[in-house]
């Protein structure tokens, strides 16, 4: 029954996608595309391109869909589940919390204001870092090789690798990241043990992945089911985690707009600052997306707007 329903509506969006494209591309003028990452703001502002994945592999893809972008924060949805696995839920945790902040990304406001020193959750850049410096690996190339691993795992066997030059252009001018990561060395957050520069290595490592929407759609279907691979049938990611990252994905996986995007949009979703997003639609699809403009809470402007056409729509809210 459930088969039949997706694949219908698969039909449906593939007369009226490439109308829905066209429609929410004009948004793009309403934001601008990052810069504080110098290397980011080359990416074409006007883009915007779409993957939508069924569990059989069925594959829509409209718009600039081939073209390839960096993960950033979306990253961080996939480097705390490895650190779930590695690590447990009580291990991850003792070092970063479960809601919401209401600031921006990478705030250190409310660092110094609750429990010293504990990122509110993994998803700001504060929580991430934290998360990152508990990834199993004896050195950071070590670790990056694991995470690389479990995204390519995640990804259906991709082969996923770091843009250098964005990695290098986030490293040499990530001021208010080193500072937040000193803080919370400071604060024992990061242990006696950790060498801050080898985390920020990492984490700055992950945000720059380089990825396309249909391999974004790709990994977003295996959370669609609940960490396994529909296409291989295989369990990728243990229940209970995806369950977690999809909790954090709905409270803030869109930042401050994470609210607003639950009411008008209702599916569990993360942004990153090159203008990408992941969304899924339970057990249905994996969705990936790429418009660089970003909006004034830093998600992408046609981006947000294609998914809420899409899901009012096709009536894609969970709730
Ligand atoms: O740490 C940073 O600033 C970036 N590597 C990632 C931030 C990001 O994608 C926030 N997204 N909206």
């Amino acid at each position: 029954m459930e088969m039949e329903g997706w694949k219908i509506s698969m039909d449906e969006i593939r007369n009226i996608l490439p109308a829905w494209v066209e429609a929410s591309r004009l948004h793009a003028g309403e934001g601008r595309v990052a810069s504080y990452i110098p290397e980011l703001a080359k990416a074409p502002q006007q883009a915007l391109g779409i993957a939508v994945m069924g569990p059989d592999g069925s594959l829509l893809a409209e718009g600039d869909s081939s073209l390839s972008f960096t993960m950033q924060s979306i990253s961080k949805v996939f480097t705390l589940m490895l650190a779930l696995m590695d690590n447990g839920e009580e291990g991850v945790f003792a070092k970063v919390g479960m809601e919401p902040t209401g600031d921006d990304f990478n705030s250190m406001l409310k660092l110094e204001l609750v429990e010293p020193g504990k990122p509110f959750n993994p998803l700001i850049n504060a929580g991430a870092i934290a998360v990152t410096s508990l990834i199993s690996g004896d050195t950071p190339a070590a670790k990056m090789a694991r995470i690389l691993a479990f995204f390519n795992h995640a990804a259906g066997g991709a082969d996923l690798a770091v843009n250098a030059d964005v990695y290098r252009s986030e490293s040499a001018t990530a001021h208010r990241n080193r500072s937040l990561a000193y803080f919370l060395k400071d604060n024992e957050v990061l242990g006696e043990e950790i060498d801050v520069e080898d985390v920020l290595s990492v984490y700055f490592q992950h945000c720059a992945v380089e990825i396309t929407c249909v391999q974004l759609a790709r990994m977003a279907l295996v959370l669609a089911f609940n960490g396994t691979d529909p296409i291989s049938g295989r369990q990728l990611i243990p229940r209970r985690y995806v369950q977690i990252a999809k909790s954090f994905m709905l409270m803030c996986g869109m930042y401050n707009a994470s609210g607003e995007f639950a009411v008008k949009v209702g599916i569990p979703a993360k942004s990153g600052v090159s203008g990408g997003i992941l969304a899924l639609v339970p057990g249905r699809y994996g969705i990936g997306i790429i418009g660089p403009s970003l909006g004034s809470k830093g998600n992408s402007t046609s981006g947000v707007h294609l998914l809420e056409t899409m899901s009012s729509s096709l009536n894609w809210s969970i709730f």
